[in-house]
C-alpha cells in the first residue's frame, strides 16, 4: 500500500475539526515522533536493523509498516511519520485477528465512500459527493466493531516473539486481557465486586464537546478522540496545556479508593488491639507510643490494572503522613529527594 493511498489528517478535518483538535493532542497522533518512543525504537533500528521495527511499527506507525518503509535503505520520504495513528489507519480497518495483540487486524483500501453497490471507492472524492451522501460516507469509514473493546485490543495487547528476543515468546502487556477478567466486561465470574459494564470507549472515549464544530456531532459532542489515559510526560513535552490539564482531571475522578482500615498498637498480631475502623475517632491514640496503620488501596475506577501497560515507565506510589495541629510530624512513602519515588509497578 503505497504511503499515498492514506488520506492525511488535515483532509478529514476539513468536515471533522473537531475529532482533528482532540486527535492532534492524543498518544495516538503522537505514537511515533514523541522523543520516548523515538529513542527507544532508534536503539533497535541501530543495533539489530529497521526490518525488526516492523514488530512495533504495527502498533506505532502503521503507514510505515504497510508502505513497505521499513526495509533497509527505504528511500521513501516519510511526512506519515507527524501523523502517527491517523485517522485514516483506524477508519480503514475491515476485520480484526482472533485476539493475538501486536496490531492484529486488517486494513481495507483506504476510502471514504462506497458506490451504490456498497464497494469501496479507493481514494479521496469530492466533498460535495460526501455531502450529498453522507450514509456512503458512513459505511465507508465506520463498522460496529469499532464500538467493542476487542478493536482496542488489536494493538491494546502485545508480545515479543521468537522472531525478535532471538530466544524465547515473551508476554508484553495485556490490557485487553485483564479488562476481559476484570468486573467491567461481564464475562468473568473472577471479580467479587460487581461493576456497571464498561468497555475501553466507555471510559476513554467519553462525549466531549466537538471544538470547533464537527460534521458528525450529535448534540455538540463526539466521542473523545484524545483517550485521556496516564501519559502526562508527553503533552507535558509538547507544551499540550490542554492535554495536561484533562489528563490530570481524568486521573483524579475517584479511580482509587484510599481507607486507613485500622490502627493498632505496633507490637500487636494482625488480627488483635484494632483501635480505629474506617470513620471511627482516634482517640485510643497516646503520645509516645507507636502505631502500625493498616491501609486498603483499591482499584475502583479502572478497568484493568493501575499502570497497565509500560510497567517501567509510569511511576505510582502512595504517600501517608501524619499531621497535628497543622504541622506534619511524620511521613512515608512520598517523593525522595531526588525526586523519585518508591513506586508501585503493578
Ligand atoms: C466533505 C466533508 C467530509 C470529509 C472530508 C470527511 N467527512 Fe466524515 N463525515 C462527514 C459528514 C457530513 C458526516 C455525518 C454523516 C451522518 O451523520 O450521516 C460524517 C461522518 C463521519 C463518521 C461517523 C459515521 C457514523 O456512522 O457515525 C466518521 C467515522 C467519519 N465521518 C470519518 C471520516 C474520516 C476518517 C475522514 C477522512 C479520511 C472523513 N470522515 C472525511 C463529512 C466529511
Ligand atoms: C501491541 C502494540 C504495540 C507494539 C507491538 C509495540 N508497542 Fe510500544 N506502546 C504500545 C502502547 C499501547 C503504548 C502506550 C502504553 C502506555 O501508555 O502505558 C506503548 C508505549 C511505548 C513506549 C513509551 C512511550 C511513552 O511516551 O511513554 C515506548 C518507548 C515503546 N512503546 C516502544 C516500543 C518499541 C521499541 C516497540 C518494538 C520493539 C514497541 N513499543 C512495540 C503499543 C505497542
Ligand atoms: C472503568 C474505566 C476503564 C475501562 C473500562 C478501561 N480503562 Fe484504561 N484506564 C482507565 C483509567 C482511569 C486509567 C488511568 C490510570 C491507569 O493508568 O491505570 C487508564 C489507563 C489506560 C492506559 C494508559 C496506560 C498507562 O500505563 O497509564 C491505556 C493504554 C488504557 N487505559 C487502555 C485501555 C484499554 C485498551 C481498555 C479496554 C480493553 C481500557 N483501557 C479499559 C480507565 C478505564
Ligand atoms: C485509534 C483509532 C482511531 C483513530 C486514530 C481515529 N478514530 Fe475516529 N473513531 C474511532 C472509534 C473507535 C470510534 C467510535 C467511538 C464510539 O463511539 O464508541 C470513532 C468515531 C469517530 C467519529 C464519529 C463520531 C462519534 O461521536 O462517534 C468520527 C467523525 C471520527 N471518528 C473521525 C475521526 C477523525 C477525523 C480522525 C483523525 C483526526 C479519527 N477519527 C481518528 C477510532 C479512531
Ligand atoms: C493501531 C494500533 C492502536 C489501536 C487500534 C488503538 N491503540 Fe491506543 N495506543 C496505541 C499506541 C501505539 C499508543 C501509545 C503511543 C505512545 O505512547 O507513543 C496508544 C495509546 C493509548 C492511550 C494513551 C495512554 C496514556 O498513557 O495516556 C489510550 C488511553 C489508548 N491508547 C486507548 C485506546 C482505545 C480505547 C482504543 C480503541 C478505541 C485504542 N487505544 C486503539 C495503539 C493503538
Amino acid at each position: 500500500m503505497p504511503a499515498s493511498v492514506f488520506p492525511p489528517a488535515t483532509y478529514c478535518a476539513r468536515c471533522h475539526a473537531g475529532a482533528y483538535h482532540q486527535w492532534e493532542q492524543s498518544l495516538h497522533r503522537n505514537s511515533f515522533r514523541e522523543p520516548f518512543y523515538k529513542k527507544n525504537v532508534d536503539l533497535l533500528n541501530d543495533s539489530k536493523g529497521i526490518e525488526f521495527s516492523r514488530h512495533c511499527e504495527g502498533c506505532h506507525n502503521p503507514i510505515a509498516l504497510f508502505s513497505g518503509a521499513l526495509t533497509p535503505k527505504s528511500q521513501l520520504i516519510r511526512t506519515f511519520d507527524d501523523d502517527g495513528i491517523t485517522c485514516s489507519v483506524c477508519h480503514s480497518i475491515e476485520k480484526l485477528q482472533p485476539m493475538r495483540g501486536n496490531g492484529a487486524y486488517v486494513l481495507a483500501a483506504p476510502s471514504v465512500m462506497v458506490d451504490a453497490a456498497g464497494r469501496r471507492i479507493p481514494g479521496v472524492v469530492p466533498d460535495a459527493e460526501i455531502l450529498a451522501h453522507p450514509d456512503r460516507h458512513a459505511r465507508a469509514v465506520m463498522q460496529p466493531f469499532y464500538r467493542s473493546s476487542e478493536f482496542c485490543g488489536a494493538c491494546h495487547n502485545s508480545n515479543l516473539p521468537v522472531s525478535l528476543t532471538g530466544l524465547n515468546w515473551l508476554r508484553g502487556f495485556s490490557t485487553y486481557d485483564e479488562w476481559r477478567a476484570s468486573s467491567y466486561s461481564h464475562e468473568s465470574p473472577l471479580p467479587y465486586y460487581e461493576k456497571p459494564a464498561a468497555n475501553c470507549q466507555t471510559c476513554h472515549m467519553q462525549p466531549e464537546a466537538a471544538n470547533p464544530g464537527d460534521a458528525a456531532s450529535r448534540g455538540g459532542a463526539i466521542s473523545s478522540h484524545r483517550w485521556l489515559g496516564g501519559n502526562t510526560a508527553v503533552p507535558f513535552y509538547y507544551q499540550m496545556q490542554e492535554q495536561l490539564d484533562r489528563t490530570q482531571a481524568f486521573l483524579q475522578r475517584q479511580r482509587l479508593a484510599v481507607d486507613i482500615f485500622a490502627l493498632q498498637p505496633a507490637t500487636a498480631g494482625a488480627d488483635t488491639g484494632l483501635i480505629a475502623a474506617p470513620g471511627e475517632p482516634t482517640g485510643a491514640i497516646k503520645p509516645g507510643e507507636a502505631y502500625k496503620a493498616l491501609v486498603l488501596v483499591q482499584n475502583s475506577g479502572i478497568g484493568h490494572s493501575l499502570v497497565p501497560e509500560q510497567r517501567d515507565i509510569y511511576e505510582a506510589w502512595l504517600e501517608f503522613a501524619v499531621t497535628s495541629g497543622g504541622g506534619t510530624i511524620w511521613r512515608s512513602g512520598g517523593l525522595l529527594p531526588d525526586g523519585r519515588a518508591r513506586s508501585f509497578r503493578a
